[in-house]
């Protein structure tokens, strides 16, 4: 993956303590060498950022995450080799967009607890215990900004093929609701959040995910939907295995992603993973008419047909809501109309 800018600062607050793991003692190496400044002053000084190597791991307070055992799950070549874990932060997103500047690409930042947590559209985000809250940070070449789109399509979808890669989680029948909401029985169970910056050269995007994995409120969770779905009493998921097997699905996906144009390689896995394969709709803001979802748009834009006429129309994630248990949809904006030419009317058969 690309190389981060250099120049790493940290301006975490006094409160907030940061530390970071590195899987191998070659990424410590390389995350000193290549980060001068703030960054090698803050680890070397060590008192509100900590940089661990591996083996030299601190103890782990009970119910805190692992990082050390999430590293170790990993089959990554770069997400989560670095891992920036929080007691406390804001929001991780917040950690890996300003609190600690400068960390490579593939950088991952967890925190136990966000003050400010935040979702898509200003709402806030709860992480209670149990919760996974963490962020991934990505760039993209400006070559491509149309790709941006796409990005919260592979996280979300890495969620879905992270289960469906375990034979102990297999059972839990998680969906994407377009475009980047995590379901479970009609239930909202996680989300992604993905907000981007570019300093001219390049597109840094940080990718945010919640998943509840074993906290039930304020929703419901997956560890639930698992003893749900015949799951094993014995063996409950752990947030340190979830969120490896989130991170190598991630980077598979986002590897094929990057290597194709477009959302070509991954439109028919993203399809079978989300909601709303032919579900018939109603356009609120557009006289009420009735359309059926066909897909996605070259584009990244919901696709539906309508019913009266066939015409097909584009819908833009950022600016429709999909309500999922009436079927309706209060866009505020319509993208794209794409005429069909009619067909020759039929000739009456004699
Ligand atoms: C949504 O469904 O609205 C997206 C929710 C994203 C929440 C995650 S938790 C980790 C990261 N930090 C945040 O403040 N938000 C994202």
């Amino acid at each position: 993956m690309a190389a981060p800018s250099p120049g790493a600062e940290v301006h975490a607050d006094v409160a907030e303590e940061y530390t970071i793991f590195c899987s191998s003692d070659a990424v410590r190496q390389s995350l000193l060498a290549t980060r001068s400044g703030a960054l090698k002053r803050a680890v070397d000084g060590g008192a509100r950022l900590r940089l661990h190597a591996p083996g030299d791991a601190p103890a782990t307070v009970a119910g805190a995450l692992d990082a050390a055992a999430v590293q170790a799950a990993l089959a990554t070549g770069a997400l989560g080799r670095v891992l920036v874990h929080a007691t406390r932060a804001p929001s991780t997103q917040d950690v890996l967009r300003a609190r600690v500047r400068g960390l490579p690409e593939g950088a991952v930042a967890v925190a136990e607890a966000q003050t400010a947590g935040r979702g898509r559209r200003g709402a806030d985000w709860a992480s209670p215990a149990g919760a996974l809250a963490f962020s991934v940070l990505l760039a993209l070449p400006m070559a491509a900004p149309e790709r941006l789109t796409f990005v919260q399509y592979v996280a979300a979808l890495a969620a879905v093929e992270a289960l469906r890669a375990s034979p102990e989680w297999r059972c839990v029948p998680l969906r994407i609701k377009w475009p980047n909401d995590l379901y479970v029985a009609g239930k909202k169970v996680g989300g992604v959040l993905c907000e981007a910056s570019t300093d001219g050269t390049r597109f840094e995007v940080v990718v945010g995910v919640g998943l509840n994995v074993s906290n039930p409120e304020p929703t419901y969770c997956l560890e639930a939907a698992r003893l749900a779905g015949g799951g094993s009493p014995g063996t409950p998921m752990e947030r340190e295995a979830v969120l490896a097997a989130y991170l190598n699905a991630f980077e598979r996906l986002y590897l094929d992603f990057s290597r194709s144009s477009g959302f070509d390689a991954l439109l028919s896995r993203y399809l079978d993973a989300w909601l709303h394969s032919d579900q018939s709709v109603c356009l609120e803001a557009n006289d009420g008419r009735q359309a059926t979802i066909i897909g996605l748009a070259p584009n990244g834009y919901i696709r539906v047909r309508c019913e009266d006429d066939g015409e097909l129309l584009d819908l833009e994630p950022d600016v429709t809501s999909l309500d999922l248990v009436s079927g309706v949809v209060r866009e505020k904006a319509i993208g794209a109309r794409i005429p069909q030419p009619r067909p020759p009317r039929a000739s009456a058969v004699k």
